[in-house]
C-alpha cells in the first residue's frame, strides 16, 4: 500500500455468495480499487492471506466449511507468529445480514474491526474501507517511527553506559592510581639503580624484569589518571623531536631486550607545534609499547619506525608510527579506539591505551588513523596542527652527543624519603655530591649551612611545601635562581600549575624516569658552565 493512495491497497473478499462478492468487488472498482482479490470458500483464507498480503479484508461471518469467526481465529494465530510489522494490523470488516448481536459480539471479540450489514450501501462500504485503511496506514508509519526509536534508544543507553563505565572507572582507579605514584617512582628508581650497579647476570636479569614491570605499572597508572583527569591539558610551543627521542628513551630497553630495530627519522625544519608534551609523550609511549606487545612472540625482524614530516600545504606535523608486527585482522581494526577494547587477556592489556591516544590527539586538533596488513605490519599515522611561525631549526637536544657530567652539589628535597634516597643516589652515581631535606624548613637551613649548585624539589610536603620554600629561597638565595627542578604528583592543581609557571622552572611528573632527572640536572648543569 503506497501512502499516497489508499486505492493502491489490496483488498480481499470473502464471501460464499458469489453474488455478494461481484457486487463487493463492482463497488471497490468504482471507488477507484485496483488490487482485488476474492474468494468464496473460506478455507483459502489463510492461504491467500500468506500469499495475496492484503491491506485489508472484507469477510462474511456465515459460511460452510469453516465460518467468519474461525477465520478470524486462524488471521489472529497467523498474525501472532509473523513479527513483519507489515501484518501487526490487516484490518477486517465484517459482512452481516440477519446476524444476532451475540454473534457480531463473538466478531468483535475474535478480532473484527468494523461491520457492515446487507445490504450494501455504496458510500458506506467505502467509507469504512478508507477509514480502516487510513488507520492501517497511520499504524504502520507508527510502527516504523518505533522501531526506529528503539534502534536509537538502545544505541544511545549503549553509549552511555560505555561513557559512565569510562568515567567511574576512570575516577574510581585514578584515585587508587594517585597513590600508587610515589612507591612506584620508588620501584622504579631502585630497579634501575639496581640494574646499573649489578654485574652479575643472573641477578641483572632479575633487575631487569623487575625495572620493566614497574615500567608498565607506570603506563598503567598515567593512562587511569589520564583518564579521570578532568582539566584542561597545557598548550606549549612543542617540539616533536624530543617528545619522540623521550617516547622510545623511556621504552629503549624494553625494546632493546625484545630485539626490536627503532628507527627514527625526523625531518629538519618542522615548526613547534601548540601542545601538551606530556601527552604526546604519553600517546607515543601508548603507541610504542602497542607495537612492542604486538612483536613480542614473532620470529625477527622486529622493526619499529618513527617518522615525522611537515606538510606545509596541510599546514600538519605527520607522524608515522609504524611496526612489523603481525597486523590488526578488519573486524579489531573497527574497535581498537574503543575504550577497554582489548584482545589481549586479562592482565596484559585494560584496553585504555588507543582510546586515550585518540582523545588527546583530538584534543589537540589533529586526528590518528591506522594502516594495517596481515602479516606485515601496523602504521598508526598521526596528524597534529602546526604553530604558524616560522619553522625551527632541527632540536639540537636529542640529538646532541652525551657530554661529560660536571660535577655539581645537589639539594633533593622530597618528603618521601624513599624517593629522596633514590634521586640522591642516582644523581651521585653520575659523580654529583648530594644532600637530602625531607621538607622545606629543613631545605633551608640546609642551603644556609653551605652552598648548593642545584635544587631537586617536591612540590607538595608537610612543614613546608615547595612553594613556600621556593619564595623562602627566591628572598634569601637569589643565586638560587634558575637552578631548581621540580618533581611534581600526577595531578596538577591549576594554583600549582601557575606556580610552576611562574617560577619558570623545569618540572618532571612522578613517577618519573631516573634519566629524565639526569637529563634534566645536566641541562641545568650546563646552563651554569655556560654563565646562564
Ligand atoms: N601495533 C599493533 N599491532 C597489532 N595490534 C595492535 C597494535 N596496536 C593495538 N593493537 C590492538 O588494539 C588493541 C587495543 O589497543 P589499546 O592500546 O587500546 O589497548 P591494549 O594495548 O590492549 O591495553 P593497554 O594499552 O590499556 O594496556 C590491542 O589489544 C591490540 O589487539
Ligand atoms: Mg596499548
Amino acid at each position: 500500500m503506497r501512502d499516497d493512495d489508499l486505492t493502491s491497497a489490496k483488498i480481499l473478499i470473502v464471501d460464499d455468495q458469489l453474488a455478494n462478492v461481484r457486487l463487493l468487488e463492482r463497488l471497490l472498482e468504482a471507488a477507484g480499487y485496483r488490487q482485488v482479490s476474492t474468494t468464496t470458500d473460506p478455507r483459502e483464507v489463510l492461504g491467500l492471506y500468506r500469499t495475496y498480503q492484503p491491506d485489508l479484508i472484507l469477510l462474511d461471518l456465515l459460511m460452510p466449511h469453516l465460518d467468519g469467526i474461525a477465520v478470524l481465529e486462524q488471521l489472529a494465530v497467523e498474525q501472532l507468529a509473523t513479527e513483519m510489522p507489515e501484518s501487526s494490523f490487516v484490518p477486517v470488516i465484517v459482512l452481516t445480514a440477519d446476524v444476532t448481536p451475540e454473534a457480531k459480539q463473538r466478531a468483535l471479540a475474535a478480532g473484527a474491526n468494523d461491520f457492515l450489514t446487507k445490504p450494501f450501501e455504496a458510500l458506506e462500504v467505502v467509507l469504512r474501507i478508507g477509514n480502516l485503511l487510513k488507520t492501517r496506514r497511520l499504524y504502520l508509519s507508527l510502527e516504523t517511527q518505533n522501531r526506529a526509536l528503539d534502534q536509537t534508544v538502545k544505541e544511545r543507553t549503549e553509549r552511555l553506559l560505555q561513557s559512565e563505565k569510562v568515567a567511574t572507572m576512570g575516577s574510581l582507579l585514578a584515585g587508587v592510581a594517585h597513590e600508587l605514584n610515589n612507591p612506584l617512582m620508588a620501584l622504579l628508581g631502585q630497579a634501575q639503580l639496581l640494574r646499573e650497579t649489578l654485574t652479575d647476570p643472573k641477578y641483572m636479569q632479575r633487575a631487569e624484569k623487575i625495572s620493566n614491570a614497574a615500567d608498565r605499572c607506570v603506563r598503567i597508572v598515567r593512562n587511569f589518571l589520564t583518564l579521570a583527569r578532568q582539566h584542561k591539558p597545557e598548550r606549549t610551543a612543542t617540539a616533536l623531536g624530543p617528545v619522540i627521542h623521550g617516547a622510545i628513551e623511556l621504552l629503549a630497553y624494553e625494546l632493546r631486550t625484545e630485539g626490536v630495530e627503532v628507527s627514527i627519522d625526523v625531518a629538519p625544519g618542522i615548526p613547534k607545534l601548540v601542545a601538551d608534551p606530556h601527552q604526546l609523550h604519553q600517546v607515543l609511549v601508548n603507541l610504542i609499547a602497542n607495537a612492542q606487545h604486538a612483536m613480542r612472540r614473532q620470529a625477527r625482524p622486529k622493526r619499529l619506525s618513527l617518522v615525522a614530516r611537515h606538510d606545509a600545504i596541510q599546514g600538519v606535523a605527520r607522524l608515522l608510527v609504524t611496526d612489523s608486527g603481525p597486523g590488526i585482522p578488519n573486524a579489531v581494526v573497527a574497535r581498537i579506539f574503543e575504550p577497554f577494547f582489548t584482545t589481549k587477556p586479562a592482565g596484559e592489556g585494560t584496553g585504555l591505551g588507543l582510546s586515550l591516544c585518540r582523545g588527546m590527539i583530538e584534543d589537540h586538533g589533529g586526528s590518528i588513523v591506522v594502516e594495517s596488513a596481515i602479516g606485515e605490519g601496523t602504521c598508526f599515522t598521526i596528524e597534529l596542527p602546526v604553530a604558524a611561525e616560522s619553522a625551527q631549526p632541527a632540536a639540537a637536544e636529542a640529538s646532541a652527543p652525551a657530554r661529560p657530567v660536571q660535577p655539581r652539589t645537589i639539594l633533593v628535597v622530597d618528603d618521601e624519603v624513599d624517593i629522596a634516597a633514590v634521586l640522591a643516589e642516582a644523581l651521585a652515581r653520575e659523580g654529583h655530591t648530594t644532600e637530602v631535606a625531607t621538607n622545606g624548613a629543613m631545605a633551608l637551613s640546609l642551603l644556609g649551612q653551605r652552598a648548593f649548585d642545584l635544587v631537586v624539589s617536591d612540590t607538595k610536603m608537610p612543614v613546608m611545601d615547595g612553594e613556600a620554600f621556593f619564595a623562602e629561597v627566591e628572598r634569601r638565595f637569589p643565586a638560587l635562581q634558575g637552578r631548581f627542578i621540580f618533581l611534581t604528583g600526577d595531578v596538577l592543581s591549576r594554583e600549582k600549575r601557575e606556580f610552576l609557571e611562574r617560577t619558570g622552572a623545569p618540572f618532571l611528573t612522578k613517577p618519573c624516569d631516573l634519566a629524565e632527572v639526569r637529563r634534566l640536572v645536566q641541562r641545568l648543569a650546563d646552563d651554569i658552565a655556560g654563565g646562564a
